[in-house]
């Protein structure tokens, strides 16, 4: 009998903690939650009872230690909870300090939510195994905290659509596996970096829409996986590198709205695998080179609003596509050659240049 209840309290004991996961964890979650307020979906009417493991929505668990390893709270979502209220969520509140407690998370998402407030807590660079980071479309503020580098794991940093401020902190070229950087419409200021290239395995740069000053980084050139480079919308002065247009995967520039000077390196418009290139508003001098060839193919080209001269490169007319091009708003002239490339340009394209003529804009 004795021995019945030894094994039967045994079991029980082993049994609820296996059940409940942990009490830190949990005490995190529900300070998580108080800090928080949603109140058009009800999604934290489902963050009740002990086991947070199951059907706290959102949340998700190792299912052998039973910690926390998910935070995934999406604003705009296909979700029943979503289509049954008929709208896209809404949060405010702050992200509070006790997140940093669950020390197991690899994936903290709050996006969205167009209402979350606050700065992001400083202690989230001590979470070991974070991954990803996204608190897109909140209205974040403070800065990004400066120990981001302590964040070796982390391969996606969103916090694009905040009101984040201050600058990129030095420390962010050591998150070395990260692969997608969104920072595009905050209120960052400073440099880009210098050694930003040391982030090798970056995939996705989308500055965009910032006050970021200075030149663009040498180092960048040295990235050989990234596709998409986004700094337009900032007050970056100074040449374009021209490394960048030998760069091996890189196919989206934009570099428009900026203070950019110099030539355009030939380098950039003769790589075939750029797609899609905007420079436009800037101050970018000289002739656009004469470098297209068989293989280029632009889905956009946009030179617009510079001070090009010269004429209209020959050698564009043998490019295999080119979907949209602009470039009005210079000081172009000479006859617009003909050829496929030109064929469904509206004149639009060549407007307010200093003498161009020919087919769409009226004879020679
Ligand atoms: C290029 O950038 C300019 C200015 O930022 C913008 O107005 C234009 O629509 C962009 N062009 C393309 C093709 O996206």
């Amino acid at each position: 009998m004795g021995m019945w209840f030894f094994f039967a309290f045994t079991f029980l004991g082993v049994f609820s903690t296996v059940n409940s996961g942990s009490p830190s964890d949990h005490a995190a979650l529900l300070a998580f939650k108080s800090a928080l307020t949603e109140p058009y979906l009800g999604i934290f009417k489902t963050w009740t009872g002990d086991d947070y493991c199951l059907n706290w929505y959102g949340v998700s668990c190792d299912p052998d230690t039973r910690r926390v390893v998910d935070i995934n709270l999406r604003g705009e979502s296909e979700d029943p909870i979503f289509v049954k209220a008929g709208r896209t969520g809404y949060m405010t509140g702050t992200i509070s300090l006790e997140i940093c407690k669950l020390d197991r998370l690899t994936n903290l998402i709050l996006a969205d939510w167009k209402g979350i407030s606050g700065e992001i807590p400083e202690c989230v660079t001590s979470l070991p195994s974070l991954r990803v980071l996204d608190l897109i479309g909140n209205q974040i503020s403070g800065k990004i905290p400066a120990n981001i580098g302590c964040l070796s794991r982390m391969t996606v940093l969103n916090l694009a659509d905040n009101a984040i401020s201050g600058e990129i902190p030095a420390s962010i070229v050591n998150v070395v596996g990260l692969m997608h950087l969104d920072l595009s419409n905050n209120r960052l200021t400073g440099e880009v970096p210098t050694d930003f290239g040391k982030l090798k395995m970056l995939s996705r740069a989308l500055l965009s829409r910032n006050q970021l000053t200075g030149s663009i980084p040498q180092s960048i050139g040295n990235m050989k996986r990234l596709a998409d480079l986004d700094l337009s919308m900032n007050r970056i002065s100074g040449s374009i590198p021209d490394l960048l247009g030998k760069m091996p995967v890189l196919s989206t520039l934009n570099l428009d709205s900026n203070s950019l000077s110099g030539q355009i390196p030939p380098t950039l418009l003769g790589n075939t695998g750029m797609g899609i290139l905007n420079l436009s508003r800037n101050s970018l001098v000289g002739n656009i080179p004469d470098v297209f060839g068989s293989n280029s193919y632009f889905m956009a080209l946009d030179l617009s609003h510079n001070n090009l001269k010269g004429p209209i490169p020959s050698s564009l007319s043998s490019a295999k596509f080119i979907g949209h091009m602009d470039l009005s708003h210079n000081h172009l002239c000479g006859t617009i050659p003909v050829g496929s490339p030109f064929d469904h340009l509206e004149a639009s394209s060549f407007a307010n240049n200093d003498c161009l003529c020919g087919n769409p804009l009226k004879t020679c």
